[in-house]
């Protein structure tokens, strides 16, 4: 049976006081509770106990949801079926992509992503735009009407991509710089450099927007790094000198503190050095990683390292708006590698790692004074499958897991941005 547990100050009477001295009538606990089974309440008095007593009858206040990673114009193609990285972006991606030179088609996209965001219980999206400057205004346009903190850029592509994909060295600067002028610190939005990933940037495109990424070093570089097998054997082809895929990055000004590498799956032994050595972040993207058959991020082994990580959906390659299904993904990759994360581990990835990997520690993601109040409700009972598991629970820890394993939107009670509801 479903238990919900409402805490805070409570007034309860004993007597009439209109008969009795009105303060023996009554009990004000400032930190009281009220346990509601069945549409009765069953318990009333300290919250305390009443917390110690019904793990499983709590909702739990956390900060919201930091996606590190993800494609804002790839939300009406999510769940495409049957390919891996390289056929799954020109059968799908790169169509759906050209679309959004259209203002009007951007917008409504960018709208859809962001609700779908927020009743996923996510505050802050980390977003590749397209090629279009047009992509990029709509995405910093759709979050400043909602107040939402942001990052984003323009994808920048000059080879390996159709015609109606493929801007140039130049206009990839031109626009960029443009575009990072006009948003980033703009209220809420922080722009990010984002070449797509090395096989679509000749090398000229590479150091344009390495110099770019230098003469504004507080923003954000975002790109995508050993991905998949096939695209590694690719860009070794293309760049025949490079020491490895980093340094298709590194060589040409796009290795940094502020740089974001999404996947970073198949890693050799120089590429995680130099990441450690300069502080970069790697993005953790567990579902798509499963869905385009990518393989294993190495959560546990990166992190002996120091290296800093975010967790993220990389939708639409990941399968899921949700950073509940996100966190479930990641364990079970840490699984299919040897090792649990505990629900904290996973908590944590999804805020704190995330914001601290776009370098927002503090402000986001964070559930304490001086950071913005971008706050979620976690119903820990959300449907008839996890209440039922939850009534078992034996702490809260134990009562959080099978939200994050089986939770989606309807586990999402409350979402405030800013300080202020979304609903
Ligand atoms: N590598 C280059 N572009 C993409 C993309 O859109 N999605 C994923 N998952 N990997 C990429
Ligand atoms: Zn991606």
């Amino acid at each position: 049976m479903t238990k919900h547990l409402l805490l805070g100050q409570t007034l309860q009477f004993h007597a009439n006081p209109l008969h009795d001295d009105w303060q023996n009538a009554c009990t004000v606990d400032s930190a009281g509770g009220v346990l509601i089974e069945a549409g009765r309440i069953t318990a009333a008095g300290s919250g305390a106990d009443l917390r110690t007593a019904h793990p499983d009858g709590q909702n739990l206040i956390t900060a919201g949801f930091v996606d590190a990673h993800m494609h804002y114009p790839q939300t009406a193609m999510i769940a495409s079926w049957g390919k891996q990285l390289i056929d799954w972006l020109n059968t799908y991606t790169f169509p759906e992509e050209s679309r959004f030179g259209d203002k009007a088609y951007a917008d409504m996209i960018a709208g859809r992503t962001m609700d779908l965001a927020l009743a996923h219980g996510t505050t802050t999206l980390t977003s590749f735009c397209t090629i279009h400057p047009t992509s990029v205004d709509a995405y910093f346009e759709a979050a400043a009407t909602r107040n939402m903190a942001v990052v984003g850029g323009k994808t920048c592509m000059d080879r390996n991509a159709p015609d109606t994909l493929r801007d140039t060295a130049q206009s990839a600067y031109d626009d960029s710089k443009a575009l990072l002028e006009k948003w980033h610190g703009r209220g809420r939005a922080t722009y990010a450099i984002t070449p797509r990933f090395s096989p679509t940037s000749t090398p000229d495109q590479l150091n344009a927007l390495g110099s770019l990424w230098s003469e504004h070093p507080d923003c954000l570089m975002q790109t995508h790094l050993s991905e998949q097998h096939d695209e590694i054997a690719w860009v070794k082809s293309l760049f025949p000198t490079a020491r490895d895929y980093l340094d298709t990055y590194e060589s040409h000004g796009l290795l940094g503190a502020r740089g974001l590498y999404g996947h970073a799956i198949h890693l050799e032994p120089r590429e995680i050095d130099r990441l450690a050595d300069v502080g970069a972040a790697l993005v953790h993207c567990p579902t798509s990683n499963t869905f385009i058959g990518s393989g294993l991020f190495d959560t546990f082994g990166l992190a002996a390292r120091h290296i800093r990580t975010g967790l993220a959906t990389d939708t639409g390659g990941g399968s899921s708006f949700s950073m509940l299904r996100t966190m479930a993904a990641a364990y079970e990759i840490g699984q299919l590698r040897g090792t649990a994360l505990h629900p904290s581990q996973l908590m944590w990835l999804a805020t704190e790692g995330s914001a601290q990997a776009l370098h927002m520690s503090g402000q986001i993601g964070h559930l304490g004074a001086g950071a913005m109040a971008d706050i979620i409700v976690l119903d820990l009972a959300s449907t008839p499958a996890i209440a039922q598991r939850n009534a078992r629970a034996t702490d809260i820890w134990d009562a959080l897991f099978p939200t994050i394993m089986m939770g989606d939107d309807r586990a999402i009670a409350d979402v405030w941005v800013a300080g202020k509801p979304t609903a």
